[in-house]
């Protein structure tokens, strides 16, 4: 590594600090706090490709929202538990026109972020039935919700869906779902690392399936219509945003303001719980909580626990987001877009330098551009990659993190800023130059 642009000592000292034993497999936070103490102490920036960090100005109708909630004296407020009433309108306008549902307002409850969302509902899901408290992931997908599977000592299977895509995913599901431990389903989509999304077909297995096992879906949309192979963006006209709610009632969606309107600082997202499943009552939940029926334990059982509501102001400011997007007058995927376009830029660097894409195709087309993307430099493992990477100013997380079986790295695009596209061609000339022997 006698070419890396980066001094090897502070890196290696930072490492020792950190008391990290192996940065390869170090956690996406971990991760932030090395490069943040390297960069401190050389002056440098590093290409950070490890967090999802959205990296574009929070939605202005938001911001205006908030602050005049602020100046009207919400925060002096305890918010009702379930939201406020038009957070809740809005939300349910929302799923009719972008994903062509039909959920009652009741259903649609703010969370903070997606994260305490999914805690809240894992919670939930594994008290339902007697026998049944294990949790399928369909990964690769989003590391956190493990360790909220861990923090909440909860079991949890995971298979790679890598290769049991289209009508491999049947059998591959029933073959967990026959024991009659799982009690609920997790996945997103498009999905967080490997960027692929469900199909129609696929989707409708998965429904078909939760039916017949009688098992909740829990979908999450961190990356609502990020898919930008085809146009999400117009109200109440198709295509929608493909969604299992189409194919059964046994369902919770997950809406995070985060990626789609760069309010990740807000803490601000939504479940949707369909009205049947909200309404239904579960003896053992019942026994478990105490509470009632099931959208009822989430909110008052749960979420009055947990946080006791979403932020006054942030409510305001997702309601005000999801009506400006109702009635068209906000295209929150067109201000997105740019992540989609930075995506095919610095892959064609990556694929230039000895890099080559892990998963590749979805259903047989060529992965789409979006948030993130899976790359892999061949005779390296996943975790070898994000050590060496880091010499080069490079940062990322490895695939294993994810639930992936694939050797290779996730690379978040959003922190990259345009300017730095110069810096990271060089850096993968050198890497490739000194890993090819070249040097
Ligand atoms: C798949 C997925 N789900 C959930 C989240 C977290 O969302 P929130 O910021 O709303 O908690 C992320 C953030 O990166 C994500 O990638």
């Amino acid at each position: 590594m006698n070419n890396s642009p980066f001094n090897k000592e502070i890196i290696d000292k930072k490492i020792k600090e950190l008391r990290i034993a192996d940065p390869g497999k170090a956690s996406i936070r971990v991760i932030v706090a090395l490069v943040n103490l390297v960069e401190e102490e050389t002056g440098a920036k590093y290409v950070r490709m490890e967090m999802g960090v959205p990296g574009l100005p929070p939605a202005r109708v938001g911001v205006e929202a908030e602050i005049e909630a602020l100046k009207k004296g919400v925060a002096a407020i305890y918010p009702m538990v379930d939201g406020i009433k038009p957070l809740k309108e809005e939300a349910s306008r929302f799923a009719k026109n972008f994903l062509n549902i039909d959920v009652s307002a009741k259903g649609c409850i703010p969370t903070v972020g997606s994260m305490q969302g999914t805690y809240a509902a894992f919670m939930a899901a594994a008290n339902v039935k007697e026998g049944k408290d294990t949790t399928l992931f369909i990964d690769p997908g989003f590391p956190v919700q493990k360790q909220q599977m861990m923090v909440l000592g909860q079991k949890y299977e995971t298979f790679d869906v890598f290769h049991f895509r289209g009508e491999k995913l049947r059998p591959k599901l029933e073959e967990y779902l026959s024991k009659g431990n799982i009690c609920s389903i997790v996945y997103s989509s498009p999905n967080n690392p490997s960027w692929i999304c469900f199909n129609e077909e696929e989707l409708q297995v998965i429904g078909e399936l939760a039916d017949k096992y009688d098992l909740i879906i829990m979908e999450d949309l961190a990356y609502f219509g990020m898919d930008f192979r085809q146009d999400f963006s117009k109200p109440g006209e198709p295509p929608y945003q493909p969604t299992v709610a189409k194919y059964t009632d046994n369902y919770i969606l997950f809406i995070s303001s985060s990626k789609i309107f760069s309010y990740a600082g807000q803490r601000c997202a939504l479940m949707i719980i369909s009205d049947s499943l909200y309404k239904r009552d579960y003896p053992a939940l019942q026994k478990r909580f105490g509470g009632t029926d099931f959208g009822s334990t989430i909110t008052l059982r749960l979420l009055y626990a947990l946080s006791s509501g979403t932020s006054h102001s942030g409510q305001y400011a997702m309601a005000a987001m999801l009506k400006a997007a109702n009635e068209g007058h906000f295209n929150f995927i067109e201000d997105i877009k740019e992540y989609g376009e930075k995506a095919r830029e610095m892959k064609r660097l990556f694929l230039e330098n000895g890099f080559d894409i892990v998963y590749k195709n979805d259903l047989g087309k060529p992965i789409a551009d979006g948030f993130y993307f899976t790359i892999l430099y061949p005779g390296m493992t996943g975790n070898q990659l994000v050590a060496n990477l880091l010499y080069y100013g490079v940062s990322a997380i490895a695939l294993d993190n994810t639930g992936s079986n694939e050797e290779g790295i996730r690379a978040c695009v959003s922190f990259v800023q345009r300017e730095q596209f110069g810096d990271l061609e060089h850096r993968l000339k050198l890497f490739n130059a000194h890993f090819s022997g070249k040097d």
